[in-house]
């Protein structure tokens, strides 16, 4: 029996057995309720999930899986996720037994809420939340007197929250999360006496206010979501009086004061985030909660210790206080928690030694007490359940050895003990452990050798200064995830392997001060993506190979103080090269430039090392001139600019250029056009021939663009123009007067962003004019027609969805832009989002920092201009997640981001 047939048989059967159960009775058909539903499948155009409505007079509609009936009568509609389009129609409520109805993840509009339902008399539960609603919500809302749960939240509903909603009165369940009201709270919610869950948060656009203190006369309600709705001031004392309270979310709010101890007094709590707030003070003692079981309180400003009581906190798995001041030790009682899983300290002033017993009664996974004092050795057992699967307890004053336990953790995805004065030998195991991919191990004590064969899953190993020795084995070679290698300030010796088995992903390399010698291997030569090789400090001997030259990407090169002979790679010849190659007595390059002898130059004496010395100390004195000389053009070009006394055009350079605004000019021509966008055209200019080209996009302003507008636009788009990556066109300079800018980019040929983004599917249209097509743009830009940078913000977050999800803009489902469609996974949870991930770039090591990005898309794309960040705060969040020196973007350390919808 095939699986259809056998799932036929069972839908059958349940059917049967619900006709039975419910309809046996009064099985007559209700020829006029399917009519009706009929009609509303009509009117929603006959969406495709709906295809097996159709009239029969002998199978009732009750048969319907989304439809409900109660003897015979239609009760319920479900009818979630049902690529629904158009408007509620009023006849919805001729079906007048009504009772439930659910309408959500649709994309359903109307004006305004559809009063349509007011008419449904017996509605107790109505959900139309995640549909595309906008406009007010009426006054007369309370007209709906019977409803117990009402979800309107995901839509775009805006105005005031209307105060009538405070006499639903048997309203158990209210959503009205992530809309656009404005005003405020009304403070009539706290009339609703019997409310179990109130979900008001990210409500981005509602004026900064206190919680209502009228919320806390709600005494049955248990759940209560106000994240990211601009709450400030204090926690009203008399939260303590909400009694049956088990989830309290106020995260991402800018709550001030301390917590009121009353709410510890709660003994039902369950989950407390508290997150990203302005809480200070000292953490309240837990006295009546002992029923926590996560417990986020990170990043808020919170001094004084952790209460020493929280070992009552048995059913504690979550404990997340990073980011804040706390001092003192950490309890040894933590350490016996029985169901502690999460642990994360990390960013705070905490000293004293660890609990000795962390990781013996409990299954702990995650580990993270970076950047405090703490002092001692590792807990003994911290590995021994082999749960673990972070580690992380860089920067502090730790010392001993790490417990032989963690060599067998065998979910261990990332050990972190860097900056500590850890010592020995590393475990066996931990070398080979499968599920390793960081491994960071730098400015410690630890000595012993690289084994010849190591985890292939590594993407860092980092070991700098340490006292490694022996040799670089060839099985290190072998790891084709290895992004980054340092291996610097060790005793490392021997020669380097001259077999590379697999470094196709290796971008930095680092094996300076050590004591390597012999030949540097051609096979260098062949690495696809080495962009940062420091070599420096070694006794390398021989020449410099040539295929060294065929790096393209190389970034950044030290081969400085070895015994290297002959004449430098002519890529080498350039100034950028500048400090690679100094002190290797017997090499030499055709550019003084490099501040190494000139080749066919007599032989060295001792004095003229030490006048390439001075050399280099006048290149340093050049260079800094020439910085200082070019910041004083800037600045003056700004002053001019201020002061409108020039009108000309202006060059702001961003990278050194071999042409000038009057080699651009002439090129903006309409025959170089070769595409246009939403805020103006771009041009493909030929300068400097034969070689140089470049695009050029002209942003038209009518208006002078406001002075301080003007100055964040060259701000940000320096920094912009300082990020080195593939994906991110360079841009080379701005040229601008007061009606126009164009700003200039490298130029590839038959190469858009979009066939960057979308590799072979790409249409091949010209660079960034597929910036202004549907899916890029901002919704409010249909409203505008100033360019302005939270429309650029925008943009950006799409592509970092793209990014992230390998899809296009356009491309959400049927009827949504990407945007949109990201936004609904978001809600559904991070296990969603990442299922939902690219998988082609999807690996276990980056799954953070990619849901990081993915987040990132999310919060530049939100409906508000208001709340999307700038472009600094953007750029800061993404250095930060390739910044190993600071843990992933912090709100993947939460427990939960958003809680669940
Ligand atoms: C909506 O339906 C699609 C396909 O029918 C399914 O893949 C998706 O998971 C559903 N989403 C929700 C929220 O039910
Ligand atoms: C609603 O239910 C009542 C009895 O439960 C029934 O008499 C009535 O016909 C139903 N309404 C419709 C429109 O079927
Ligand atoms: C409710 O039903 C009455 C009678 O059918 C109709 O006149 C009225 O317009 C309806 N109200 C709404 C809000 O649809
Ligand atoms: C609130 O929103 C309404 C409708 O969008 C708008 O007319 C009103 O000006 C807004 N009020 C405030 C204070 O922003
Ligand atoms: C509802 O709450 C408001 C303000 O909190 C109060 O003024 C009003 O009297 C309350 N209404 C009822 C019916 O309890
Ligand atoms: C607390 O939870 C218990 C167990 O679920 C329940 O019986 C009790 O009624 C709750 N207390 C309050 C005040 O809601
Ligand atoms: C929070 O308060 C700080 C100052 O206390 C302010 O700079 C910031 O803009 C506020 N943030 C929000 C979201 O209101
Ligand atoms: C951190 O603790 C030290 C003492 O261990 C104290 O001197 C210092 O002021 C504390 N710093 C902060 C920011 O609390």
């Amino acid at each position: 029996m095939t699986k259809t047939t056998s799932l036929l048989l069972i839908h059958f059967s349940f059917y049967t057995i619900f006709l039975l159960l419910f309809s046996h009775a009064n099985s007559k058909l209700n020829a006029e309720e399917q009519a009706i539903l009929l009609n509303l499948k009509q009117h929603w155009q006959n969406p495709q999930p709906l295809r097996h409505w159709t009239p029969s007079n002998s199978v009732s509609h009750c048969y319907w899986p989304e439809i409900t009936c109660t003897d015979g009568s239609v009760t319920g509609i479900s009818l979630p996720n049902m690529t629904i389009t158009g408007t509620v129609p009023p006849f919805i409520c001729d079906l007048n037994n009504l009772t439930a109805i659910d309408l959500s993840y649709n994309y359903m509009t109307s004006n305004g809420f559809p009063t349509a339902f007011y008419n449904c008399s017996k509605l107790v539960n109505l959900d139309v939340s995640q549909n595309n609603f906008v406009g007010k919500v009426p006054d007369d809302i309370h007209r709906m007197a019977g409803l117990r749960q009402l979800n309107i939240g995901g839509n775009g509903f805006s105005g005031n929250i209307p105060a009538s909603i405070g006499r639903l009165t048997e309203l158990r369940i209210l959503k009205l999360f992530a809309c656009q009201f404005n005003g405020s709270f009304p403070p009539e919610i706290g009339n609703l006496s019997n409310l179990e869950r109130l979900e008001l948060a990210y409500m981005t656009t509602i004026m900064p206010a206190r919680l209502p203190l009228e919320f806390t006369k709600l005494k049955k309600l248990k759940y209560l979501w106000m994240a990211g709705s601009s709450l400030v001031g204090e926690i009203p004392d008399t939260i303590g009086e909400m009694v049956a309270l088990e989830h309290l979310d106020l995260s991402r709010n800018n709550l001030s004061g301390n917590i009121p101890s009353s709410l510890f007094m709660l003994k039902n709590l369950s989950k407390v985030f508290l997150y990203i707030n302005q809480l200070s003070g000292e953490i309240p003692r837990v006295a009546e909660a002992l029923n926590i079981n996560v417990l986020d309180l990170s990043e808020n400003d919170f001094t004084g210790s952790i209460p020493d009581d929280f070992e009552r906190l048995t059913k504690l798995s979550g404990l997340s206080l990073f980011f804040n001041q706390l001092s003192g030790k950490i309890p040894d009682s933590i350490g016996r928690l029985p169901e502690l899983i999460n642990l994360k300290l990390f960013n705070n002033n905490l000293s004293g030694t660890l609990p000795p017993d962390l990781g013996r009664y409990s299954m702990l996974e995650e580990f993270l007490v970076l950047s405090n004092k703490l002092t001692g050795h590792l807990p003994q057992h911290l590995g021994d359940n082999g749960r673990l699967t972070r580690v992380e307890v860089s920067d502090n004053n730790l010392s001993g050895q790490l417990p032989k336990s963690l060599g067998s953790c065998n979910n261990l995805i990332i050990l972190r003990v860097e900056n500590n004065r850890f010592s020995g030998n590393i475990p066996s195991g931990l070398w080979t452990l499968l599920s390793l991919c960081k491994l960071l191990l730098s400015n410690n004590s630890f000595t012993g050798e690289l084994p010849e064969r190591l985890s292939r899953n590594l993407s860092r190993l980092e070991m700098s200064h340490n006292k490694f020795s022996g040799n670089i084995p060839a099985g290190l070679t072998a790891l084709p995830l290895l992004t980054a290698l340092l291996l610097d300030q060790n005793q490392f010796s021997g020669s380097l392997p001259s077999h590379f088995l697999s470094w196709k992903s290796l971008t930095t390399l680092h094996l300076s001060r050590n004591a390597i010698s012999g030949q540097i291997p051609e096979e260098f030569g062949s690495l696809p993506r080495l962009t940062d090789l420091d070599l420096s400090e070694n006794q390398l001997s021989g020449q410099i190979p040539l295929q060294l030259g065929l790096l393209k990407q190389l970034d950044s090169l030290n081969l400085s103080s070895n015994h290297l002979i002959g004449k430098i790679p002519n890529e080498f010849e350039n100034d950028a090269f500048a400090g690679s190659f100094l002190n290797n007595p017997r090499l030499c390059a055709n550019s003084p430039s490099l501040n190494i002898p000139k080749c066919n130059s007599k032989p060295q004496n001792s004095s003229k090392i030490s006048s390439t010395f001075l050399a280099s100390i006048i290149g340093l004195v050049i260079a800094i001139l020439l910085v200082s000389a070019a910041s004083f053009f800037v600045i003056r070009n700004y002053l001019k600019k201020k002061h409108g006394l020039d009108i000309k055009w202006e060059l702001t350079p961003f990278q050194r250029l071999n042409f000038t605004e009057s080699d651009i000019l002439p090129g903006i021509i309409e025959n170089n056009v070769i595409g246009s966008g939403g805020s103006g055209k771009v041009y493909r200019v030929v300068v400097n021939p034969p070689r140089e080209i470049v695009a050029v996009k002209r942003i038209m302003n009518n208006k002078r663009l406001e002075q301080k507008l003007e100055k964040q636009f060259l701000a940000e788009v320096k920094i912009l123009s300082s990020i080195q990556h593939t994906n991110i066109v360079k841009l080379r300079c701005c040229i601008f007067n007061d009606h126009s800018k164009l700003l200039v980019y490298e130029y590839l040929e038959n190469r858009s962003l979009d066939l960057w983004l979308h590799g072979e599917s790409a249409r091949g249209s010209p660079i960034l004019a597929v910036v202004g097509s549907y899916g890029y743009i901002a919704p409010e830009y249909a409203h505008t027609t100033r360019v302005n940078e939270k429309i650029d913000v925008y943009s950006f977050g799409v592509i970092l969805l793209e990014l992230t999800t390998g899809r296009k803009a356009c491309d959400g489902d049927e009827y949504t832009s990407l945007a949109e469609w990201a936004w609904r996974h978001f809600q559904e949870g991070r296990y969603v989002v990442d299922a939902c991930l690219d998988e082609v770039v999807k690996e276990l090591c980056y799954l953070d920092e990619m849901y990081g990005v993915f987040e990132l898309g999310i919060i530049c794309t939100g409906p508000s201009p208001l709340t999307r960040p700038s472009m600094k705060e953007v750029l800061k969040v993404l250095l930060r997640c390739n910044d190993q020196t600071l843990v992933y973007g912090e709100k993947n350390t939460h427990a939960t981001l958003t809680s669940t919808v």
